[in-house]
């Protein structure tokens, strides 16, 4: 049987700090739940912020030539994503927002070169979204949960859960809490399993 293909990505700068940590227990779900997953650290990638120039205005290609360009790959042949970055100033992580911004290349693609259709029937991949913030501040995710939203849209993904965790704060402190660990897993093997259903894999 086929499995399904997740990419992961790990947008802290922390390898062990806390998003790394729920993120690879929701990976050990997704592969235990029939995943085929990939792993993309961010921090190990040469990848230029957006400059803004627009050479993706002709093809729908970014110009910039580093690792953006198989990163993007993997997750648009992927059919979930599981996104994981920490919270910094209200967002996410400069890692992951430089990979965010580099998708504006597929968003001229769809919406100038292209301009397809906002009707037209697309394929809907499913992202498990995970961040940790220090503070327990009633809005601490609105910003990230919006950037978010529009991200997901150009690559087509729906959000399917997102696990937003309060109070934590230094590397190590979400091993204190078992129950995280056990709810990112199980999010990655459900998720799998969704994905599974869905694409009749
Ligand atoms: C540059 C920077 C900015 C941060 N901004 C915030 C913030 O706005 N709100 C907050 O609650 N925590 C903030 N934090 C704390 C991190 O979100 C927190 O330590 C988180 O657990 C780190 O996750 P990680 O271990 O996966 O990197 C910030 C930390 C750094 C280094």
């Amino acid at each position: 049987m086929k499995s399904c293909k997740i990419v992961a990505v790990y947008g802290s700068p922390r390898r062990k700090g806390n998003t790394a940590t729920l993120l690879k227990k929701a990976v050990d779900g997704a592969c235990d739940g029939g995943a085929q997953v990939t792993e993309i650290v961010l921090r190990d990638l040469k990848m230029s912020p957006c400059l803004e120039i627009y050479g993706c205005n002709k093809a729908g290609e970014c110009m910039l030539k580093d690792d953006f360009q198989k990163a993007r790959d993997q997750i648009l042949a992927s059919h979930g994503l599981m996104l994981a970055s920490p919270v910094f100033f209200y967002t996410v992580s400069a890692h992951t927002k430089i990979l965010m911004d580099r998708f504006q290349s597929l968003w001229v693609k769809k919406n100038w070169v292209e301009q397809t259709r906002k009707d037209q029937p697309k394929l809907i991949r499913k992202g498990l979204f995970i961040a940790a913030g220090a503070t327990q501040g009633k809005k601490l995710f609105d910003g990230i949960l919006l950037s978010l939203r529009y991200f997901f849209d150009v690559i087509d993904m729906e959000l399917w859960k997102a696990l937003l965790y309060r109070g934590l704060d230094f590397e190590g402190d979400v091993l204190k809490i078992p129950d995280y660990l056990d709810e990112a897993y199980l999010a990655g093997k459900e998720l799998a399993q969704a994905l599974r259903n869905e694409t009749k894999l």
